[in-house]
C-alpha cells in the first residue's frame, strides 16, 4: 500500500500525463474501490459505473470538454466533484474543423482517394473544381468557446460568420452556406439538424460537425446527400461511435475523421495536466478544481 490516493484512468495517456499521474497517485487498472477516476467520452459514467468504482470515489474528471457521457445527477448525488478540460483544446478543435471544411471545399481527401487509386490524371482548367471559402456565410451553431474560435478562424478566409445562441432561431444558420455545429450534447440538441432542418438548409451548402454525432440525424442526414438537396458534409462524429452509417462512406462529398478534434500533442496533454489537477485539488489538497462543472 502506499497511501497514494488510487485512481483508474480508462484509457492510456500521453507519458507526460501518465508520469504526473503516477508521481502523485496509486494507478490501479480496474475501477474498483478508487477515490478518483479519469474518464473520457466514449465511456458512459453511468450508475453501473459508480458503482464499480465503489463508495470512496470522489471525483471524476473526463478527459474532455464534452459531458454528455457522465450522469452528472448520480455523480452530485453522492458528492462526487465532475470535472473537464475546457479552453485547453479550443484552438484544436477550431483548426480541426477549418480543416475539414477545406479538405470538403477543396475536395483533399477525395483527390488523395484519387491519387492513391492511381487513377489518370492530369491538371485541365475544369478538373476537380471546388469551391473557395472567400465570402461564404458561415452559420456557427453554439455561440461558445469553441465556435466563437471557428468564427475568428474563419473570418481570416474573407468567410462571414454568424454566431447562434441557444435561444436564436436556428433558421439563421441553416440560410448559411456553411453550417458548422459547436453546441453540446443534450436532450435539446440531440438531433437538432434533422430531416427537417437539412430541408432548410440551401442544396449548395455542406453541414461540418465537430461536437457530438447525435446532434445530427444521420440517416436523414445521407437522404438529404443521396438527393442533391445538400452538397457535403464534413463529420469528425457520429451518431454510434465509433460506427459510421454506411451510407456515408460511400459518399465521394463527404469527409470523414475519427473524433480528432483535440487531438494534438499540444491538446491532449493540456488536458491531461487538468485531469491530473482536478485529482490532486480534490484527493490530495481538500479543495474545489477550477475546472469543477458547476
Ligand atoms: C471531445 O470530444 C471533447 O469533448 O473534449
Amino acid at each position: 500500500m502506499s497511501g497514494r490516493p488510487r485512481v483508474h484512468v480508462v484509457a492510456r495517456v500521453p507519458a507526460p500525463v501518465q508520469a504526473a499521474l503516477e508521481r502523485e497517485f496509486e494507478l490501479v487498472p480496474e475501477a474498483d474501490d478508487v477515490e478518483g477516476l479519469v474518464a473520457i467520452p466514449s465511456v458512459r459514467v453511468d450508475e453501473a459505473l459508480l458503482d464499480r468504482c465503489g463508495p470512496r470515489l470522489r471525483v471524476v474528471a473526463n478527459y474532455a470538454v464534452g459531458l454528455d457521457n457522465v450522469d452528472l445527477e448520480p455523480a452530485r448525488a453522492r458528492g462526487i466533484v465532475v470535472a473537464n478540460t475546457p479552453d485547453v483544446l479550443t484552438r484544436a478543435t477550431a483548426e480541426l474543423t477549418l480543416a475539414l471544411l477545406l479538405a470538403l471545399v477543396r475536395r483533399v481527401a477525395e483527390g488523395d482517394r484519387l491519387v492513391r487509386r492511381g487513377d489518370p490524371w492530369r491538371l485541365e482548367p475544369t478538373f476537380m473544381l471546388g469551391h473557395g471559402l472567400d465570402g461564404r456565410s458561415l452559420g456557427v451553431v453554439g455561440a461558445g468557446r469553441i465556435g466563437t474560435e471557428v468564427a475568428r478562424l474563419a473570418e481570416a478566409f474573407g468567410m462571414r460568420p454568424v454566431l447562434l445562441r441557444s435561444t436564436d432561431p436556428l433558421e439563421d444558420a441553416l440560410a448559411c452556406d456553411v453550417v458548422t455545429l459547436h453546441c453540446p450534447l443534450t436532450p435539446q440538441t440531440r438531433h437538432l439538424v434533422d430531416a427537417s432542418a437539412l430541408a432548410r438548409m440551401r442544396p449548395h451548402a455542406v453541414l461540418v460537425n465537430t461536437s457530438r454525432g447525435p446532434v445530427v440525424d444521420e440517416a436523414a442526414l445521407v437522404e438529404a446527400l443521396r438527393e442533391g438537396r445538400l452538397a457535403g458534409a464534413a463529420l469528425d462524429v457520429y451518431e454510434d461511435e465509433p460506427a459510421v452509417h454506411p451510407g456515408l462512406v460511400e459518399l465521394e462529398n463527404v469527409v470523414l475523421a475519427p473524433h480528432l478534434g483535440s487531438a494534438t500533442h499540444e491538446a491532449r496533454e493540456a488536458m491531461g495536466m487538468l485531469c491530473v489537477e482536478a485529482l490532486r485539488a480534490v484527493l490530495l489538497e481538500g479543495r474545489v478544481p477550477r475546472n469543477v462543472v458547476p
